[in-house]
């Protein structure tokens, strides 16, 4: 009897040993950054809302840093290796930027996924070996073009008389596919070329792409409709103010961005009708929710994340996008 309760004592002490190793490895909580280059866009600031709500499901710390230049970028990866961070989730400021995180990822001790922008290599290349979501960037270009025709041919317009101002922003590949995408599908149904204007914006913002679209304006002052589309809806309503700056009457602008966010609803709202006409709701749920538990299942159990992975949109217009918001549970 004696024996028994002696080995039942060892048993005891032997759980109560596990579940304090046990207690103090939940206790290490894993840290997981994410790093956004436009911290006050409301596509980023849905970004890290949804990745805030992975954390709290798993348990992680998530830290949260906006890194507007490489400058930024750069210091920031280092602050989460001295903070011993177990992986980060990076939507760059700079694709070129590529090798040089890839190099202070590893350096730091960082597992990494990037998010939205692709990183490129020297040559301009994605990095493959790289983790990578964003959205299929040329399809949602064409779903961009061809709602623009359809909303042209439901006011009764003629093409001739509509002018087109494609906001390109070349330097980053998923930009660049998207006003490519719109592009070709208008070139596709035969829309007069001559009425095709690029105007290429110089940063990602609308304040960018207001300048760049009023240049062009200035020198095709013939147009009095038109239709404009670009990367997102920050830099198509930059084109869509300027075109109202000059004199375009909003019922004569069909603006369609993409996105979805904070900027378009805004723009909905408005009491009075803005030339901002629609836009493509894109998954900031899947970008911000998803690539964090993926991130949080690789860091903390090892489990390999899919190595690319493309998301779609939803085209919503003034009219329905509360619905179509309702729809995709938002
Ligand atoms: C880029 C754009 C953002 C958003 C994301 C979507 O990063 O700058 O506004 O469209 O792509 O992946």
């Amino acid at each position: 009897m004696k024996k028994l309760y002696k080995n039942l004592g060892k048993v005891i002490l032997v759980t109560s040993i596990c579940s304090v190793s046990m207690n103090a490895a939940a206790e290490a909580k894993k840290k997981i950054g994410f790093i956004v280059k436009q911290p006050e866009a409301g596509w980023f600031q849905d970004e890290w809302k949804f990745a805030e709500i992975a954390a709290k499901e798993k348990g992680f710390e998530l830290i949260k840093i906006g890194a507007q230049d490489g400058q930024k970028l750069m210091s920031a990866l280092d602050n989460l290796g001295t903070q011993q961070a177990d992986g980060v989730i990076v939507c760059v400021p700079n694709v070129k930027l590529g090798s040089a995180v890839v190099a202070s990822a590893k350096r730091n001790g960082l597992k990494l996924m990037s998010v939205d922008d692709r990183l490129v290599d020297g040559n301009g290349d994605p990095i493959e070996d790289v983790v990578h979501m964003g959205i299929s960037a040329y399809s949602i270009g064409r779903e961009v073009g061809t709602a623009l025709l359809g909303e042209i041919k439901a006011r009764g317009w003629d093409p001739k008389d509509v002018g087109v101002m494609a906001l390109t922003y070349k330097q980053l590949p998923t930009a660049f596919e998207r006003t490519k995408g719109a592009t070709d599908v208008l070139n596709e149904s035969n829309y007069p070329s001559e009425n095709i204007f690029e105007a290429p914006h110089r940063l990602d913002n609308t304040e960018q792409a207001f300048n760049a679209a009023n240049s062009l304006i200035t020198q095709k002052g013939q147009y009095k409709k038109w239709i404009v589309y670009g990367m997102n809806d920050q830099v198509v309503i930059g084109g869509v103010r300027a075109l109202e700056g000059n004199g375009i009457k909003s019922g004569n602008i069909i603006g369609l961005g993409i996105n979805g966010t904070e900027e378009a609803i805004n723009e909905f709202r408005k009491p009075v009708e803005t030339g901002f006409y629609g836009t493509i709701i894109l998954s900031a749920k899947a970008h911000g929710y998803q690539t964090s538990i993926n991130m949080y299942n690789w860091v903390a159990n090892g489990i390999q994340p899919e190595k690319l992975v493309y998301t779609s949109g939803y085209l919503a217009t003034r009219d329905n996008y509360e619905a179509v918001r309702k729809d995709l549970g938002l």
